[in-house]
């Protein structure tokens, strides 16, 4: 399967840091943390990834990251018209790149300890989201479950009341249907085509699974939880 890592956006919420570079080249204790997404692709059994990103500081990640070959992967790189379109928006940049096959996406500030490569080695169409049990999942995509508590009936973004105490996080699992639904999607509250959007069609169609994840998950998208995130990078380290 390829991969495709979402890296663009404007990262206001990290203002100034972001006005110098992409907030995904930003530091998360001991590298840049682009390079988390980029092993948790690598760990899943996926090395043909695409960079999606806007283009005020695209040559920051050329020149760090090149063609891939020293991070034992093989990189393309699409660069956004818009940089405020939301994730499903620059999704569509990886459709040629897909070449009519399923796609692993990360978001480019997310932080992973789990190791997805059995979901990856099985999957079978449709679309399959991860969720990891959250005290704040207002802050997040939530799921809500049916009266048996299995079934996905349907995800809310970031609703002020969560259904359930699950945060979907930025790791995501498509057929190539996700290029077709991408394109009937319209902009929402914050004016951004939504991947929750996306996923709730999926569900319509009845398509859509879930794993529950463990260990460390984080974004890293504000002051907070960036300093967070390193901390218990850190503490794992040694
Ligand atoms: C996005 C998704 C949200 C998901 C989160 C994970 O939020 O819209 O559903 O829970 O990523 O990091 P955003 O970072 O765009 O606010």
């Amino acid at each position: 399967m390829k991969g495709v890592i979402l890296a663009g956006g404007l990262g206001t919420r990290l203002r100034p840091l972001t006005l110098i570079t992409n907030k995904h080249l930003l530091p998360v204790y001991n590298k840049p943390m682009i390079l988390y997404p980029l092993e948790t692709l690598k760990r899943s059994g996926i090395t043909d990834i695409m960079i999606v990103t806007g283009r005020e500081h695209a040559g920051h990640f050329m020149q760090f990251l090149g063609s891939g070959r020293e991070f034992g992967v093989k990189l393309s790189y699409a660069l956004q018209d818009k940089n405020n379109g939301g994730i499903a928006d620059a999704l569509r940049y990886a459709e040629d790149f897909s070449d009519g096959g399923p796609i692993a996406v990360i978001l480019g500030d997310n932080i992973f300890e789990q190791d997805f490569a059995k979901d990856v080695a099985s999957f079978n169409g449709g679309a399959k989201v991860f969720f990891k049990a959250m005290n704040d999942s207002h802050r997040f995509g939530v799921p809500v479950f049916d009266t048996a508590g299995k079934r996905v009936v349907k995800i809310e973004e970031k609703p002020k009341k969560p259904k359930s105490k699950f945060a979907q996080t930025g790791f995501y699992l498509y057929d190539n249907d996700i290029f077709s639904i991408i394109k009937t999607l319209k902009p929402s509250g914050r004016s951004e085509l939504e991947i929750t959007d996306a996923n709730n069609a999926y569900i319509k169609k009845g398509k859509l699974s879930y794993g529950i994840i463990k260990g460390l998950w984080s974004d890293a998208g504000t002051f907070e939880s960036l300093l967070r995130v390193a901390h218990e990078v850190a503490k794992r380290a040694v």
